[in-house]
């Protein structure tokens, strides 16, 4: 089989900062990057890089920057055929400021190009016929909706930046893979702190079939269709840099769905290679291939029921 994702493909300007800023403050930054991004297109990299086959359906601009992010794609094996050049607006672009010390990060995106993918354009063949169908919210919703009623694949659908779903969209969702801020938002959940059980409960009241909440460095909490939930943690990393550590979780879950693991065991493969990716700096710096993940798997803590 093989994976297809419809999403979106973005230029990050990255800067390093000793502290985020806060409103209305200037901080001084030591370095800039520009690197490929995009949630879509990290979540495609990180697929291709451990070897699945993998199709991605977006929009660039028809600027210098939209063959930086062709050429970065194709680098991971990804397939771009279905990836349109589009006249008049630029490729997206994401600023992201990240702290130097521990890697935590804010992002900005002007879609540009992203928010021109229309219904018409994922009524293609790779998504008709996608083993895993893998999306995301930053193109136009309509176009998502439109791709998760197309294909006969399993739906997993990363709800960031998060907005509030359909629910003829949530009925066709295999898979959801928020975090846990999305989660709250979704569920219209009150501020305050929730243990796993609790947010457990809230995955199950949001009509997706499965829920995986990821949990940043305690892991992802695993709530099935049917069975109880769990917690599985990751194995030991020293992280540089998180930008895009949720893409590649959702990129080499789908990649073990594809191949068949079960929902538990894809977690467990995903937690892995997202502890590996926040090693090295930007969304696709540190990116795993399949032979770096089987040999972390073994530092990869059991799952504990929640
Ligand atoms: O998830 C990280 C990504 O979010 C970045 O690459 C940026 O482009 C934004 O889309
Ligand atoms: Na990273």
């Amino acid at each position: 089989m093989s994976v297809t994702v419809v999403g979106s493909l973005n230029e990050d300007v990255v800067v390093t900062v000793d502290r985020l800023p806060g409103r209305g403050e200037t901080v001084i930054g030591s370095a800039v990057a520009v690197l490929p991004g995009g949630k879509g297109a990290n979540q495609a990299a990180a697929a291709g890089r451990l070897g699945t086959g993998v199709h991605m359906v977006g929009r660039v601009g028809a600027d210098p920057a939209a063959g930086r992010q062709l050429a970065a794609l194709a680098d991971a094996r990804v397939n771009v055929g279905r990836v349109q050049r589009t006249e008049g607006t630029p490729t997206g672009t994401a600023t992201i400021p990240v702290e130097a010390d521990g890697g935590e990060n804010l992002i900005v995106v002007v879609p540009g190009a992203n928010a021109e993918l229309t219904p018409a354009d994922v009524d293609v063949e790779s998504v008709h016929r996608a083993g895993v169908l893998l999306l995301q919210l930053e193109t136009p919703l309509d176009t998502v909706r439109a791709a998760a009623a197309a294909t006969r694949g399993t739906v997993v659908l990363n709800p960031a930046p998060s907005q509030p779903l359909p629910a003829d969209l949530l009925a066709r969702v295999d898979v959801l893979v928020p975090n846990e801020h999305e989660l709250r938002q979704l569920a219209d959940a009150p501020a305050g702190e929730l243990s796993p059980a609790e947010l457990a409960e809230l995955a199950r009241g949001l009509g997706a079939r499965s829920t995986v909440v990821t949990l940043g460095a305690r892991g992802a909490l695993v709530v099935p269709a049917d069975g109880p939930a769990h917690v599985q943690g990751p194995p030991p990393v020293r992280p540089v840099d998180t930008t895009g550590a949720g893409d590649c979780f959702c990129g080499a879950l789908s990649s073990a769905l594809d191949r068949g693991e079960t929902l538990a065991d894809a977690v467990r493969y995903a937690v892995t290679a997202a502890a590996l990716s926040t090693t090295g700096a930007g969304a696709r710096g540190a990116l795993p291939d399949d032979d770096e993940v089987q040999a972390l798997l073994a530092r990869t803590p059991a799952a504990t029921p929640v």
